[in-house]
């Protein structure tokens, strides 16, 4: 399997992970999601990843351009959404995306990633609970769902001395992709 940055001939394949890894029901916000994202320009700078096995792209990443109230100076992405195509889940291909994704935005001075996301998934590549470290989330999420709200510091120093709303994408910045 390859990782690599997703160009433009690769966008129908990767909205079609989308739509395959998220069903009927949520693919279709998801793969509207992404299609925005991919145009928008306070998203940028953005990451699209995507894991490629014979030529077949079966899973995709996005992240996108994060904003920390009050600490702007602060390079910061979040993650929305990752997707790997129903066959090929359960084989580390997510857990590759993310590792990728994390290494290169590292390289790129990245130094918090953001997301909402399953909280028995993500802990396991280094995510933690935001809300316990000071980070408000964009739209309020219900207190059952708080610690689907996670953060990651890809340098020292940063977790426990910086805190503040996450101001995201604008194309992301709607309350139903806040919904955990
Ligand atoms: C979530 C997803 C990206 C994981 O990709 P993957 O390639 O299957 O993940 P990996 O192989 O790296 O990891 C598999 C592990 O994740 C766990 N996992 C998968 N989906 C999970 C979920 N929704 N909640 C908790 N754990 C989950 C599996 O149980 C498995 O655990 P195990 O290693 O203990 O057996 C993939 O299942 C997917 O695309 N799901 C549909 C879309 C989605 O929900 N995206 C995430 C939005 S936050």
């Amino acid at each position: 399997m390859k990782i690599r940055k997703a160009i433009g001939p690769d966008l129908n394949n990767l909205l079609e992970v989308e739509r395959l890894a998220f069903g009927n029901v949520e693919g279709p916000q998801i793969v509207e999601l992404v299609q925005g994202l991919l145009i928008d320009p306070t998203a940028a700078p953005i990451l699209s990843l995507i894991a490629e096995h014979h030529d077949r792209v079966i899973g995709h990443i996005l992240f996108t351009k994060a904003r920390i109230a009050l600490n702007e100076q602060i390079p910061a992405a979040i993650l929305a959404p990752l997707a790997v195509v129903p066959d090929a889940q359960g084989q580390g291909v997510g857990g590759q995306l993310i590792r990728e994704g994390l290494r290169l935005l590292s390289e790129a001075g990245v130094k918090l990633v953001f997301l909402l996301g399953h909280p028995d998934y993500y802990p396991r590549y280094g995510f933690k609970t935001a809300g316990l470290l000071g980070f408000e989330p964009p739209y309020r999420i219900p207190d059952e769902h708080a610690n689907a709200w996670m953060v990651q510091e890809l340098g020292p120093g940063f977790l426990g001395s910086i805190n503040g709303k996450v101001l995201c994408a604008d194309a992301l910045n709607q309350p139903e992709y806040w919904c955990e």
